[in-house]
């Protein structure tokens, strides 16, 4: 179990390690959960050579996350920016789909299922108005419906359900089977796995690094030294570790990603596989304060979700969570406590000060960054992978991107630079 105050470490194998580069590429994304995954497959794609540090490809945050699409429904007062890139990503689902299957062989179980929200209680129900009253503000499409129209809907539902919004165009995927996608696109794209953790950003100017820190070239990300002691070199280093992001040794202060793990419990069951469906849409609630969501897929997996916790580095699954999550969905849909439980695990998002994700390149030339997906990860996945394999190629962070730089919360160039004297000299 991991300490909820201690964030994850890692020492490099110092003693006997060479000091020259054992391994030189033109990208290195640290870190290959789903967003390093699809920010190395990208750039692979376009011709650079990539690699990827993590002990473990395809684990992370998205081997708990339930995959919901949810641009529309989770919706919240004052991220209308991060709306416009959450309705961008929306879009560029089915075409993304389309090309990771092309290139791994394999399904991401990208399903166009829609969505419903439901009020249990008065309460609930003047909160989803207010709610739905944004949404039209915001020209998005989302239909209200009766609690009796809610339940013809999806006729499990709590015979309570006291209304609804109906949001036809917020989808899921399945982000164990994405991950899987993209390891497989990764590796026949030609990307290099090396399964290591991350120990240390190298710069231009470290030994080995390929010059000294008297040169010109000093003051540039120079790929990483791993856990197990391999030196790796490349011209870009892109920051890629989720929650983990903020902890890598050697990245200069003012450019440290200011990212937080926010822990999320999430359970797994099963629906029956014959008959009317279960549940043919993600349906979700407010109650009593805590959202809850239940995605089903057509594999008959049922996925509830989610806690959010600030807890550090807790991924303990708590009774208190589980008890929270299955009398959550059991007011929703009573039916459910029927269903055999079949896993529980909890997962950590990476939090940035405004919920958003943080892209592109940071002010230590060669160094970007991939991470803050927060509640998005899955859905911003194939836009991140575009931006990035935009920046990595010499061009500009495309528009929809751009509010989200990875320099925005930065400190002044002047600063920066002592920082960065003041840790490399
Ligand atoms: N987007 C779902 C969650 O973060 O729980």
């Amino acid at each position: 179990m991991q300490s909820r105050d201690t964030p994850p470490t890692t020492t490099p194998a110092a003693s006997g390690a060479p000091r020259t580069a054992d391994a030189t590429y033109d990208v290195l994304v640290v870190g290959g959960g789903v967003i390093g995954l699809v920010t190395a497959w990208q750039a692979a794609r376009r011709g650079l050579a990539t690699a990827v540090a993590d002990p473990a490809p395809g684990g992370g945050a998205a081997q708990v996350a339930a995959g919901m699409l949810a641009a529309v429904t989770e919706l919240h007062y004052g991220e209308e920016a991060l709306l416009a890139l959450n309705l961008a990503a929306a879009e560029r689902y089915p075409s993304f789909a389309a090309e990771l299957a092309e290139a791994s062989g394999r399904d991401i179980g990208y399903r166009r299922c829609g969505a419903l929200s439901v009020a249990l209680d008065a309460d609930d129900r003047a909160q989803l108005r207010e709610l739905h009253g944004f949404q039209q503000r915001l020209g998005l499409a989302a239909e209200w419906l009766t609690g009796s129209e809610c339940r013809r809907l999806e006729p499990m539902l709590a015979p309570g359900v006291r209304g609804g919004l109906r949001v036809d165009g917020d989808h899921q995927t399945d982000p164990r089977l994405l991950t899987a996608a993209l390891v497989a696109a990764c590796e026949r794209a030609g990307v290099t796995f090396h399964r290591s953790l991350a120990a240390r950003l190298r710069l231009a100017g470290d030994a080995g690094a390929g010059g000294d820190a008297g040169d010109a070239a000093a003051g540039r990300a120079a790929g990483a030294e791993l856990a197990d002691g391999t030196r790796v070199a490349a011209g870009q280093t892109v920051l890629a570790a989720g929650s983990r992001s903020g902890g890598l040794a050697g990245v200069p202060e003012a450019v440290r990603p200011p990212v937080r793990p926010v822990k999320g419990q999430v359970l797994r069951l099963r629906m029956p596989g014959a008959g009317a469906p279960f549940l043919g849409r993600t349906v979700r609630a407010v109650v009593r304060g805590s959202s809850v969501y239940l995605v089903p897929r057509e594999s008959g997996e049922l996925v509830v979700g989610a806690t959010s916790e600030e807890l550090g580095w807790d991924t303990t699954v708590t009774a208190g969570g589980v008890y929270e999550l299955l009398r959550d969905a059991h007011e929703l849909v009573p039916g459910l406590t029927e269903l055999p439980l079949v896993e529980t695990g909890a997962g950590l998002r990476p939090g940035s000060p405004d919920n958003a994700p943080l892209l592109g390149p940071t002010a230590l030339p060669g160094l970007h960054l991939a991470t803050g997906h927060y509640r998005n990860g899955i859905l911003l996945a194939p836009v991140t992978g575009d931006a990035l394999a935009a920046v990595l190629t010499g061009g500009e962070l495309p528009d929809a991107t751009r509010p989200f730089a990875a320099t925005r919360f930065g400190r002044p160039a002047r600063h920066r630079h002592e920082q960065h004297e003041g840790q490399h000299a």
